[in-house]
């Protein structure tokens, strides 16, 4: 009776050997780009509670840290900055003297085009509201307002040469506001990677203390996506393309693989998933209290992400990945 089983899966799963000639999906150093986070004024590295082995730089760990980063071979790493001084229209940020553009200069000094080095170019770490925009005189995000200020941002990190700009602020029309003022400026080379759905996510809580920053009122529900909706994904997605994006981001990603799945059957440009800090919390939770193994857990996730149609993933663990893909090999 069992041996007319007209097929037996489990042939394929017997060994270690086998299963790696079998496996379907397949990390690799490459694909992981790592955020990292920048404080002005500080003299040592800040740990951020909230998200255990992940630190606010000086602009001097940075520059070991992107060192580093480019010696596992990583595909990039993700600036983000941490200014002493904020205000309503987040003034450092365009500042050529503003922490993320002094951190590019930087990390572009030590690692050249080793390593791909690209910002979060958004407001929310700038404005002393916390809003990822400039808001109106009755307390709103004004998109038209804030495109002007992303757009000299956008400039001010070409200047310091960043390679890519991450564009995640969910403003209508950024992607092309921002090439048109690039092109204006002569900084054709310089990509847009669109954070094409970003929902109005619980999980970047921890986010929040790595860039000390909290919203003064409101919440982001009025720009960022209702995650609720998977179809107005593509919406955003084909408008981004439109726009001329040269990647795409799902954000954040383990929650949003059906997303990630819909957008990568999609898009002709990259197509990236960002693995957001309430993510990795919710692993090293867990994984401190003893309830789940930390490196199975990590590598699981980061695996689903890249089943689901991510060609590349930030993650927290990036560097950490990279270590063990090295161990293996
Ligand atoms: C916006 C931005 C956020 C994150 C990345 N870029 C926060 C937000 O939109 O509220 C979150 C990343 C994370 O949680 O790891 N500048």
């Amino acid at each position: 009776m069992t041996s007319e089983l007209a097929a037996r899966p489990r042939r394929m799963r017997r060994t270690p050997a086998l299963r790696r000639l079998v496996a379907e999906t397949r990390l690799h150093p490459a694909e992981l780009i790592l955020p990292v986070f920048v404080r002005e004024g500080i003299d040592a590295p800040r740990p951020i509670t909230s998200m255990p082995g992940v630190v606010q730089h000086t602009v001097d760990t940075l520059r070991r840290a992107v060192v580093e980063a480019a010696e596992a071979g990583i595909g990039g790493v993700m600036l983000f900055g941490v200014p002493e001084v904020r205000d309503a229209r987040g003034s450092a940020v365009d500042d050529p003297d503003g922490i993320l553009n002094v951190a590019l200069r930087a990390a572009i000094d030590e690692v050249g085009t080793d390593i791909v080095v690209q910002t979060d170019l958004c407001l929310d770490e700038f404005t002393d509201h916390g809003h990822c925009g400039v808001l109106d005189a009755a307390g709103v995000v004004d998109n038209d307002q804030t495109l002007e200020r992303y757009r000299s941002a956008a400039v001010a990190q070409a200047e310091a040469g960043a390679h890519l700009l991450g564009l995640s602020g969910m403003m209508d029309g950024q992607v092309a506001a921002v090439r048109d003022a690039l092109d204006a400026a002569g900084h054709q080379d310089t990509g847009l990677i669109a954070y094409a759905a970003k929902y109005a996510s619980a999980f970047y809580g921890p986010f929040r203390e790595a860039v000390d920053s909290q919203l003064v009122g409101g919440d982001r529900r009025t720009y960022q996506q209702d995650p609720a909706n998977r179809r107005e994904g593509l919406r955003e997605v084909r408008m981004d393309l439109a726009e001329g994006a040269d990647a795409v981001i799902v954000k954040p990603a383990m929650s949003y693989l059906d997303v990630l799945s819909d957008v990568a059957a999609e898009s002709l440009v990259p197509v990236w998933a960002y693995q957001v800090s309430g993510e990795a919390a919710m692993i090293e939770a867990a994984a401190a209290n003893g309830w789940i193994d930390r490196r199975r857990v990590i590598e699981e996730a980061v695996t689903s992400i890249k089943r689901a149609g991510a060609d590349a993933i930030l993650t927290y663990f990036a560097m950490e990945l990279a270590g063990w893909m090295r161990e293996e090999r």
